[in-house]
Order: structure tokens, then C-alpha cells, then sequence
């Protein structure tokens, strides 16, 4: 697919509720989505730190498109690095995960240690007194790009930005506790897989935010009674309009005649296995269903037991790649895992819900392909505001991911 850029956007004029569809496909934008986005005054997430427990742990990922390593130094700090020798630029780390006293690049073999300053640079007092690298040579200059870094109930975080808010602020109060209540617990790892999104990465953020979607296009969630709109819910809103939590909470009756109509009910059809969807009782609110999406990149998910984090990263224009962590507690009992194993398999890329949002996804690209100026996507269901709100029928929180883009944008 080509990207013929067409038209420059007026991001300081954006309507939240009228979204250019150029902003998905014309990759005119992608360099400064980059720059004031992932390496603006935004907090992206990049990793748990349960992923690196022992000092020396790392593992290799993305902040937008620039490589990092997220490492646990000898001191036991989490840093954040730019995996790009300050030599000649090459990866310093290529393999996904590892666990190293130093950082040496594998090109010409300096050295760094586990903050990323320069240790040492091969011969570099040449041989026989002959080459090597001149007096004025200044080490310190030379250390590895070091981003600023925040843990919130074992999440890290990392920003480019020289001045950031506190994570709880950033995130706000009730997305930083619903965090909190949801994996502020000791959490153990029970799978990690990812997905390609053959779709602009805002266009799946877009989806996390988008409660009005999920038991229309995710017929299984209505059918089986997991998350339909005749329950009780709503969208929660952060203080600044960026982060969103969708949340679904549990009722004694079903109303069926709310899906009249609509072609997502097969209320013919039954699970041969209803355990794949038994839930236990895990936490004091009975919300059972809970999709957290924090700018940029960052959702928590909660679908009854099947708990996981998500990091979106993206792939140019057209594509992005999704990270997914499966999380249990150390407390689960052998009943406890199963139950989130089985219903696990109800999300992930394997399953029916990750595999519907990654076809929407690329039919929305599919779609807009050289749209024209006056294309816009229609984002008014529930009015026009961003704002809390108990109700699902609403795409106020896609105007929140636009209204924290817009004002990035404009940095
Ligand atoms: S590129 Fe890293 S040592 Fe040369
Ligand atoms: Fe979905």
C-alpha cells in the first residue's frame, strides 16, 4: 500500500469528534508522532518488572520506533537505554531478553556499564603506540542515552521528556487505582504472545477505548453473557481526558430484548464446555470486565479472570505490533490458574476477541486508503464531550485518545 501524503492536518483545529482518516494512513505524520508522542511529555509503557527480577535481567523492546533496553542494574534501579551504540549506532542488545553484568556492542565491543556509561573502547590506546582514539576523547560523552523512568504497581514507564509529571498524575486517580486493585498484588507471569496489527497503531487504541464496539462486533462476549450492554457499566474518565476504563459490572438479570435487532445475540447457541468461561470471584466491586487504555500505549485488561497488559507498538503506517503479558497472582490456586488459562483463550490472537479487533483493524486501513480531505470518521455516539460517564453507548474516551494526541502534537 502507498501513503501519497495528500493534505497537512491543522492538529491545533482537530475535532475530536470528526477524525481525519489521513491521520491512519498517511504516514506524512508519522515523524512527528514519533518525536512529540513517544519521545514527548508522555509516559509510554515498556514492560513489567516482574519481566526482570534479578539484577543484570533486561529485555529489548520499543518506545515508538527507537529500540531500548529496560534493564535491572547492579544497584537493583530499572533503567531505560537506548539500544544504539553511541559508536556507530548499532544495536548494543538484539537478543529479547538476557541477564548481563555490562553492555557490550557487538560491532567494535565498547563497553558500557548498566546505566550506560562508556567504559571502555576497544584499543583504544591503539597498538604498538599506533592508532586509538585521540586524548581529547571524552568518555562521559559518550554514554548510552538514558530515559527517565517510573514504576507504578510493577509497571514501568519511560519518557524522553527532561520534565514529566509523576505517573499517578499522569495517569490519574481512578485509573491509578483501578490499576492498583487490578495487578497490585504479587503478580507472576503466565504467558506473553504478539500479535501483528495490520493497521495504524491509533486505530487499535482507538478500539481499547471503544465500548460501543465490544458486544456488537465480539458476538461470543453477548451470547455467553460476559459483557453486553444490558449490564451495568461505564466509561471512567481521567482528570485530563487521556486515559479511559471501560468497565462492565455484573447483574442478577439479562435483558435479551436490548439486542433486538441486532445481529451480535445467537441466544440458540451453548458452550459443549462452560468451564471455558467460569469465573471465580476475585475481587470486592463487581466489575467483571475492564479494559484500562493509558496514552500512548498502555492497556490493562480484565475479561472476568483473564487479566493482561498490552503494549502497543507501532510499525509505520500501516502496521503495529501488539506485546501481551497473561498475568496471574502467586496466591492462585491450581483452580484459580486454570480458570485464567481457559478464559485466556478467549482473548488472545488465538482466540475470538483479538482476532476480531486485528480484522476490524485492518479493514478500517483497508478502507481509508487516499481518503480525500473532507474524510473524517464520526466519533459523536454519547455527544461530543469527554467525560466520565455510566453508560458503554458512548465513544467518549476515542475523543479523550484524540484530545491527548492533539495536544502532544501541538508541543
Ligand atoms: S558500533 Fe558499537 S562499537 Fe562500533
Ligand atoms: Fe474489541
Amino acid at each position: 500500500m502507498s501513503n501519497t501524503h495528500i493534505q497537512t492536518i491543522d492538529i491545533s483545529a482537530l475535532n475530536t469528534s470528526r477524525i481525519p482518516y489521513a491521520l491512519h494512513s498517511d504516514s506524512f505524520y508519522e515523524a512527528d508522532e514519533q518525536r512529540k508522542i513517544f519521545e514527548g511529555k508522555t509516559w509510554v509503557f515498556c514492560g513489567l518488572e516482574i519481566e526482570i527480577p534479578k539484577q543484570g535481567d533486561y529485555k529489548t523492546t520499543w518506545i515508538g520506533s527507537t529500540p531500548v533496553i529496560v534493564l535491572r542494574d547492579l544497584s537493583n534501579n530499572i533503567q531505560v537505554l537506548v539500544n544504539r551504540c553511541s559508536h556507530k549506532g548499532s544495536l548494543i542488545c538484539y537478543k529479547a531478553k538476557g541477564t548481563v553484568d555490562s553492555l557490550h556492542c557487538p560491532y567494535h565491543n565498547w563497553i558500557y556499564d548498566l546505566q550506560g556509561n562508556l567504559k571502555k573502547v576497544a584499543f583504544a590506546a591503539g597498538v604498538r603506540g599506533k592508532g586509538g582514539i585521540p586524548q581529547d576523547f571524552n568518555y562521559a560523552e559518550h554514554s548510552l542515552r538514558s530515559l527517565k523512568v517510573a514504576t507504578f504497581s510493577g509497571l514501568i514507564f519511560a519518557s524522553f521528556a527532561e520534565t514529566m509529571p509523576d505517573i499517578r498524575e499522569y495517569l490519574g486517580l481512578g485509573v491509578q487505582k483501578h490499576i492498583e486493585r487490578t495487578v497490585g498484588r504479587k503478580m507472576k507471569i503466565l504467558g506473553t504472545y504478539k500479535q501483528t496489527m495490520h493497521n495504524n497503531w491509533k486505530l487499535y487504541m482507538e478500539n481499547t477505548r471503544d465500548s460501543y464496539h465490544a458486544s456488537l462486533l465480539h458476538v461470543f462476549f453477548t451470547t455467553f453473557r460476559l459483557n453486553r450492554l444490558d449490564m451495568e457499566g461505564g466509561m471512567a474518565i481521567s482528570e485530563n481526558g487521556w486515559n479511559s476504563i471501560s468497565y462492565t459490572e455484573s447483574v442478577d438479570q439479562f435483558d435479551d430484548s436490548v439486542y433486538d435487532g441486532n445481529r451480535s445475540l445467537k441466544a440458540d447457541v451453548s458452550l459443549a464446555d462452560p468451564s471455558m468461561v467460569k469465573q471465580f470471584k476475585e475481587f470486592e466491586d463487581n466489575i467483571v470486565s475492564s479494559i484500562t487504555s493509558v496514552f500512548p500505549n498502555f492497556i490493562l485488561q480484565q475479561i472476568g479472570n483473564s487479566l493482561a497488559v498490552r503494549q502497543l507498538i507501532p510499525k509505520g503506517v500501516n502496521e503495529s505490533e501488539l506485546v501481551w503479558t497473561l498475568l496471574g497472582t502467586e496466591d492462585d490456586t491450581d483452580e484459580e490458574h486454570l480458570a485464567r488459562l481457559k478464559q485466556s483463550n478467549l482473548v488472545g490472537p488465538a482466540g475470538l476477541v483479538s482476532l476480531e479487533d486485528g480484522i476490524i483493524g485492518s479493514f478500517i486501513q483497508r478502507g481509508i486508503q487516499h481518503p480525500q480531505a473532507e474524510d473524517k470518521a464520526v466519533i459523536r455516539m454519547g455527544g461530543d464531550e469527554v467525560a466520565s460517564v455510566k453508560s458503554r453507548v458512548t465513544e467518549t474516551a476515542v475523543r479523550g485518545f484524540w484530545k491527548a494526541y492533539s495536544s502532544c502534537m501541538q508541543d
